[in-house]
C-alpha cells in the first residue's frame, strides 16, 4: 500500500538553516515543512525541537494550535469543500457527497493511495461563484455533481 513521503533529516536540516534556526520563527517552519510533505510527521516535530533547542512541547502546541497544521498524514492534493451559505444554498452538499463518494471518503480523511484529503471550510470568499471547490489552492466555481468526476481525473 502506498505510504506518505517521509520526511528526510536533511530536508528538517536544509528548512531549519533558511531561518537559521530562530526559534521566532517557528511557524514558518511548521509551514514548510507542511508545505513539502502536506502534513507535519512526527520525526519531524522532534527534529525540529532539537534543532531549534525548544522543548517538544512547545513545538507540539504550536502544531496542534493552528488548524492550517496536520499531524496525520495527508493526500497529494488537498481538496476543500464550501459549505458557507452562499454555497450550501446552491448545493454544495450535494458536490460534497459526491466527491465523498467517488473517492470513498468523509469529510477530514485521505483516500488510500493518499492522492487526496477532503476537507470542508466555511466561505473562501468568491461567494458569487458557488458551490466552490478549492484543490491545492486552485479555485472551480459553479460546481456541480457531473462535473466533479472530470474535476477529480485532472489531478494525479
Ligand atoms: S460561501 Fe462559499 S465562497 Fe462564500
Amino acid at each position: 500500500m502506498p505510504t506518505a513521503s517521509k520526511p528526510t533529516k536533511q530536508k528538517l536540516m536544509s528548512i531549519l538553516d533558511s531561518y537559521e534556526r530562530d526559534k521566532g520563527m517557528l511557524v514558518a517552519i511548521l509551514q514548510d515543512v507542511q508545505a513539502e510533505y502536506n502534513y507535519l510527521p512526527k520525526e519531524s516535530l522532534n527534529q525540529i525541537s532539537e534543532g531549534l533547542d525548544i522543548p517538544m512541547t512547545q513545538v507540539y502546541s504550536v502544531a496542534t494550535f493552528f488548524k492550517a497544521f496536520s499531524l496525520k498524514p495527508r493526500g497529494r492534493h488537498i481538496i476543500n469543500v464550501c459549505l458557507g451559505t452562499a454555497c450550501h444554498v446552491r448545493g454544495a452538499g450535494r458536490v460534497l457527497e459526491e466527491i465523498g463518494r467517488q473517492l470513498d471518503i468523509k469529510p477530514g480523511e485521505t483516500t488510500e493511495n493518499f492522492r487526496f484529503t477532503m476537507e470542508t471550510v466555511n466561505c473562501v470568499g468568491a461567494c458569487a461563484l458557488g458551490p466552490i471547490v478549492v484543490i491545492d489552492g486552485k479555485y472551480s466555481g459553479q460546481m456541480k455533481t457531473d462535473k466533479v468526476k472530470a474535476l477529480l481525473e485532472s489531478y494525479d
